[in-house]
């Protein structure tokens, strides 16, 4: 399966993604990584010898101009999946006319719990003794499309943002690369709320 990831920080998610579909056997190929601003992605990008394209919102005249250089943008690389992967921007509609039920999303948290930007904070602020990292198919909300995976993480007295959020990453990272493989191979069954990959058994 051809695969544009979408990312907008650091990239390590997009890193460890690079690195999985190297692996003997991935059935996913990286073809093109899109980013909205300048960011680390793009050097990974590089490094992988990987097409990039930038794609930012204040180059365009309003938000719908952006969402059609978008969808254009990662139409052009033909791709069977888009995977978010810490790209901090809402898709737009006529993206999700394109790809919808296509988009795969990593997020910080065990969903419906603490969507949006601040997952970590927010679990944090709460309180709560175990988050987590949720892969799931994007939707026109903010993290409210339907679930493929979740994995819990415990939070220890002691985390500040940064420690959990990396001890999220380390499961995000792993979770992430098995559920591209597994959507690859075995594609996704959904009835816009609920999503179930098949079993690859027979
Ligand atoms: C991940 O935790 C992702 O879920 C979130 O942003 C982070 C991206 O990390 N939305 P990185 O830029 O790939 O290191």
């Amino acid at each position: 399966a051809k695969v544009v990831v979408l990312a907008s920080g650091t990239g390590s998610l997009l890193r460890s993604l690079i690195d999985a579909s190297r692996s003997d056997g991935y059935p996913a190929r990286i073809v093109a990584v899109g980013v909205d601003r300048v960011c680390p992605a793009e050097e990974h990008a590089d490094d992988a010898g990987i097409a990039r394209f930038r794609v930012a919102l204040r180059e365009h005249p309003d938000r719908s101009a952006w969402d059609r250089a978008l969808t254009d943008a990662v139409a052009a690389h033909e791709p069977d999946l888009v995977v978010t992967a810490g790209f901090m921007k809402i898709l737009g509609t006529v993206f999700l006319d394109r790809f919808g039920g296509r988009i795969i999303n990593t997020h910080p948290a065990l969903l419906p719990s603490f969507p949006g930007a601040h997952a970590v904070p927010d679990a944090l602020a709460y309180g709560v003794k175990v988050t987590g990292s949720t892969v799931h198919l994007v939707d026109g909300g903010v993290d409210t499309g339907p679930i493929l995976a979740q994995e819990p993480v415990p939070v220890l007295d002691e985390d500040d943002e940064t420690t959990l959020h990396e001890r999220i990453k380390v499961v995000e990272r792993r979770l992430l690369a098995e559920v591209v493989a597994a959507v690859a191979t075995r594609g996704v069954v959904s009835d816009g709320r609920k999503a179930v990959i098949p079993s690859d058994r027979t």
